[in-house]
């Protein structure tokens, strides 16, 4: 199963050119950690570029198209379909972003974690893709209000395909 984790604003804000990161939301961000640990991820080089080290706990794989790219740790190639094969023994794959990978991931993801955000952040420059009612459904949805840690609220979503191949 291929799953696409993402925490995105109200106009499907994931991030800036910065890397620094729009928010921070410390339940959100150690519930993705939970989720991907022992699986593997596959991310875009300016993602991985962000974060600079492999996250702990499962095997890296960074897309770029250079091929002299060091991932200090992760692995590295130069297309999904590359990432897909280094690991198609795996039962579960998350795919982490950024904006880029998820759009070409999204036709072939039977999942998506998504925690949305309560608030908008016009400095954003990459940003989650549409996906449409008609071709996937809501399995949950918990909201998480704001509190003295978290500056805003959200809510994590778990949506699945319609009609995805259950063999896999
Ligand atoms: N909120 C979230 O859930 C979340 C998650 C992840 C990231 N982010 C944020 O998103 C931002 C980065 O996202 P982004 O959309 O700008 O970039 P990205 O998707 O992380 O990475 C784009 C890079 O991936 C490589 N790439 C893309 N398609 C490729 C292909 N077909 N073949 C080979 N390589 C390919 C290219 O690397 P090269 O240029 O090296 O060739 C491209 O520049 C950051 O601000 C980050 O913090 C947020």
């Amino acid at each position: 199963m291929i799953i696409l984790a993402a925490a995105a604003g109200k106009n499907n804000e994931l991030g800036r050119e910065s890397g620094v990161p729009l928010w921070n939301l410390p339940d959100e961000y150690a519930r993705f950690r939970k989720s991907i640990i022992g699986h593997p991820i596959i991310i875009g080089r300016k993602s991985y570029d962000v974060i600079r080290e492999p996250l702990k706990g499962s095997l890296n794989i960074v897309i770029t198209h250079n091929k002299d790219y060091n991932g200090n740790g992760a692995l590295v190639v130069h297309s999904l379909e590359e990432a897909l094969e280094k690991v198609k023994a795996e039962k579960i794959i998350y795919i982490i972003g950024g904006g880029y990978i998820f759009e070409m991931a999204l036709p072939i993801a039977d999942r998506i974690e998504i925690s949305r955000i309560d608030a908008s952040f016009p400095e954003a420059t990459a940003f989650f893709p549409a996906f449409s009612t008609n071709e996937w459904t809501l399995l949950s949805s918990s909201k998480h209000d704001i509190d003295s840690r978290h500056k805003y609220a959200f809510t994590y979503e778990v949506w699945e395909r319609k009609n995805r191949n259950l063999s896999i």
